[in-house]
């Protein structure tokens, strides 16, 4: 039988993350959260002084990338290791997310990665979030959710989000670089971001995330999938 995958497509600040790691857990399925491949790749370019424009070397690059994600004791929450080292934090900075989604919008960059996420679908499912999941890696998937959320209201949870962990921003310089990002993921040729178009669409600017998350579970039990 096919596993099934749950795919959580939308722009960054959306709660994507935090929605994905909660519908997992009430499953008890896997979890694939593929911006971190494009984040550490970024970051790897970084530490081999790779310039973040040059498709040649990022190809190969992102091939041989030994990334693993390794469970902590917290079970859902995931450490990630670039080479043996710990690369969790440094890979969370918005300076390494706009990195990112520079190194994602080359074409050899997403084929040299596709395969490593799919390796991801294992039984009894998973539960993948990212921009092109229910558009182009998981296409079958069983439930596409596509989350949107105004630009106001995504930095204003990020400046909360990173306030709380002592890392302080500007917020309108956030807003800027999110509508820079945005526009970025939106417009490149490859797999850009979009909904799938099969996807359901959640505004998340009115709900918490307890909201989108019942949201999420009511279309996941209309396909006779039920918590674990
Ligand atoms: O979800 P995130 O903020 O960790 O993603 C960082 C960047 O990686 C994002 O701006 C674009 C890129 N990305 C992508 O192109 N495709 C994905 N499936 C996930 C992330």
């Amino acid at each position: 039988m096919n596993i099934p995958v749950i795919t959580i497509d939308g722009a960054s600040g959306t709660g994507k993350g935090t929605v994905t790691h909660i519908v997992a857990k009430k499953l008890g399925w896997h979890l694939l959260d593929s911006g971190v491949l494009y984040r550490v790749l970024a970051l790897a370019a970084q530490q081999n002084q790779i310039s973040l424009t040059d498709e040649a070397v990022l190809a190969p690059l992102a091939e041989a990338l030994d990334v693993r994600f390794v469970e902590t004791e917290l079970g859902q929450s995931l450490s990630v290791l670039l080479e043996k080292q710990d690369v969790t934090d440094i890979i969370r900075t918005e300076a390494m997310g706009n990195a990112a989604s520079k190194v994602a919008a080359f074409s050899r960059v997403r084929t040299a990665l596709l395969n490593r996420q799919r390796a991801f679908r294992i039984s009894p499912g998973l539960v993948a979030d990212g921009r092109d999941m229910g558009t182009v890696i998981f296409a079958d998937a069983i439930v596409k959710i596509f989350l949107t959320a105004s630009p106001e209201e995504r930095a204003l949870r990020r400046y909360n989000q990173l306030n709380a962990k002592g890392i302080h921003v500007n917020l309108s310089a956030l807003v800027e670089d999110l509508r820079e990002r945005d526009k970025r993921d939106q417009e490149r040729l490859v797999a850009p971001l979009k909904p799938a178009m099969d996807a359901i669409m959640i505004d998340t600017d009115p709900l918490t995330i307890e909201q989108v998350v019942a949201r999420i579970m009511i279309e996941v039990e209309k396909k006779g999938i039920t918590a674990a």
